[in-house]
């Protein structure tokens, strides 16, 4: 209970952290231009994962009347090439992504792309334009770095970044080990933990005020927050004589009603063969 308590505010507490940012330029530059500006001043050219972070980035913008409009972070680099988002190679591009006759490839050589931002129709929608002409940049500025995650991957969505974590890690920034509980103790017997007090990926042995420990003596405590293995028990002195005691009896018990029951039969055998044997003929009498 307690500890599914602690997983689920770690879960909240990552939701709450600010993700990436937006970002536009004053003046307009060419595609080239406004790559290099939003590198040096954020992170990079806005990159555009789905349609919900699309309609977010053009409610975000100022509206413009006309031409020039936004630069966005789609390029691709030869005609037959697909297009192709920067930073991490997603192609990206929504049922609806594009304006209507768009991409067009004009003079074939339009290998760059705007966001329409305005009052009409198409607002919202792509354009592939020359990349040598002015629009206004689009930047975002990341706030994943390379210790926001310890144990996980850090994800950023608008506003938000999420700590991913790996198997076995909880928290904000994945940062804690899965704790297996410590309840979880044969009666009788306790818990010896080297390191990690029970923690993902450690090994504790069990040990026994009593006699002996009957499972596994040693447990492992995984990804899941679980012990492996199956539960132990302890057995007392007494426990254990006991079963002894009864297991002496009870086999003695069987072993005379087994011979009790062997010594009748043969003699009944014996008893029935006596007549039998005086009239058959040997056993080898065809080898
Ligand atoms: C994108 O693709 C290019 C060419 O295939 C490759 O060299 C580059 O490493 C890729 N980048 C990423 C972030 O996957
Ligand atoms: C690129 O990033 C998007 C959004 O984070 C993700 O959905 C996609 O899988 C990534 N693509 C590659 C090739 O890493
Ligand atoms: C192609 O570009 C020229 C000039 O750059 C323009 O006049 C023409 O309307 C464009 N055609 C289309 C289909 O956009
Ligand atoms: C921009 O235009 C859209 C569509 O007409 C409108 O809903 C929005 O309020 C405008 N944004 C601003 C900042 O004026
Ligand atoms: C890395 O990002 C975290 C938030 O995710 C922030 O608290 C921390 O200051 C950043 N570290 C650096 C060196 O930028
Ligand atoms: C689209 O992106 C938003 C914001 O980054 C995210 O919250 C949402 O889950 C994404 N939707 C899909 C279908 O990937
Ligand atoms: C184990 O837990 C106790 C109390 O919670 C703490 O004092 C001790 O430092 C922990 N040891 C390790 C190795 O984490
Ligand atoms: C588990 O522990 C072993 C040995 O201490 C280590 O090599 C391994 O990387 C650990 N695995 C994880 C997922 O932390």
């Amino acid at each position: 209970m307690k500890w599914a308590v602690i997983i689920i505010l770690g879960c909240s507490v990552a939701e709450t952290t600010l993700g990436w940012t937006y970002h536009h330029s004053l003046n307009t530059l060419n595609w080239k231009q406004a790559r290099e500006w939003c590198q040096t001043n954020f992170t990079d050219m806005v990159v555009i994962r789905n349609q919900s972070e699309n309609d977010y980035l053009v409610s975000w913008l100022p509206n413009r009347t006309g031409t020039p409009y936004y630069w966005i972070g789609i390029t691709k680099e030869h005609p037959n090439d697909s297009w192709t988002w920067i930073g991490n190679n997603s192609t990206w591009i929504g049922n609806r992504s594009w304006a209507p006759n768009e991409p067009n490839n004009n003079h074939s050589t339009e290998f760059c792309v705007e966001i329409y931002v305005n009052t009409n129709s198409n607002r919202g929608q792509w354009n592939d334009e020359k990349c040598s002409n002015e629009k206004y940049a689009v930047c975002y500025e990341a706030q994943c770095n390379a210790t926001s995650c310890e144990r996980g991957r850090c994800q950023e969505v608008i506003n938000s970044t999420t700590c991913l974590c790996e198997p076995g890690f909880e928290g904000d920034r994945c940062q804690t080990p899965v704790k297996c509980p410590r309840s979880y103790q044969p009666d009788d017997g306790y818990l010896i933990c080297s390191k990690g007090n029970g923690t993902f990926n450690t090994t504790c042995q069990f040990k026994c005020h009593g006699f002996l420990v009957i499972g596994l003596s040693e447990v492992t405590c995984e990804a899941t927050g679980e012990w492996k293995g199956p539960r132990p028990v302890c057995s007392s002195y007494k426990q254990a004589l006991l079963a002894v005691a009864g297991c002496g009896a009870l086999s003695s018990f069987f072993c005379i009603c087994f011979c009790c029951i062997k010594h009748r039969k043969r003699k009944k055998i014996t008893q029935e063969r006596q007549p039998e044997d005086a009239t058959s003929p040997p056993s080898d009498v065809n080898g």
